[in-house]
């Protein structure tokens, strides 16, 4: 009974001796730590973001050699919606893509607003559709 009170005794101590070394270390580490600036957050683009999925590289080429950028920017509202507000408000499925790009060839008005988007009766179906799938991937 005795022996193991006293080991007992000797374990406490022992513990408190090195509680009390790793305090005394903590101390001197804490200055030698430098004060480093925080890194600025750095908030990449859209483009920057898709630049390199194949839906975009092939949707942007189309829309490059049509008008659409002439009303349509990726994340700024101007004559029409941001592609970006366009695929927050729709997913890319299969049934979004066939009338968003049938709309683009027919033309419209009324989901944004009183101005109308004009026809594109040019346009193929199956171009409409990648430029309209390349819209819908810009998701912030
Ligand atoms: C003359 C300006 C103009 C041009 C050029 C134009 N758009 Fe638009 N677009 C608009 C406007 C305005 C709207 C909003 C129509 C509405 O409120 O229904 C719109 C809406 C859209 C929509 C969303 C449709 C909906 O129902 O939510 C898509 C997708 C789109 N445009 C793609 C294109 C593509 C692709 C091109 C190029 C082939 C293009 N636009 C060219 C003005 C334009």
């Amino acid at each position: 009974m005795k022996i193991t009170n006293l080991f007992n005794v000797g374990l406490i101590a022992l513990a408190g001796l090195t509680f009390a070394c790793g305090g005394g270390e903590k101390t001197t580490e804490t200055t030698e730590v430098a004060v480093v600036a925080p890194e600025p957050v750095k908030e990449i683009s859209l483009e920057e973001k898709y630049q390199n999925d194949p839906i975009y590289i092939k949707g942007l080429e189309k829309l490059k050699a049509s008008d659409c950028t002439s009303c349509h920017m990726v994340e700024r509202k101007i004559v029409g919606p941001s592609y970006a507000e366009v695929a927050a408000k729709y997913e890319s499925t299969e049934e979004n893509v066939n009338m968003l790009a049938a709309k683009v060839i027919a033309g419209g008005v009324g989901v944004w607003g009183e101005i109308a988007m004009p026809p594109h009766a040019a346009l193929s179906e199956e171009d409409a559709k990648d430029m309209v799938r390349y819209v819908l991937l810009l998701k912030k």
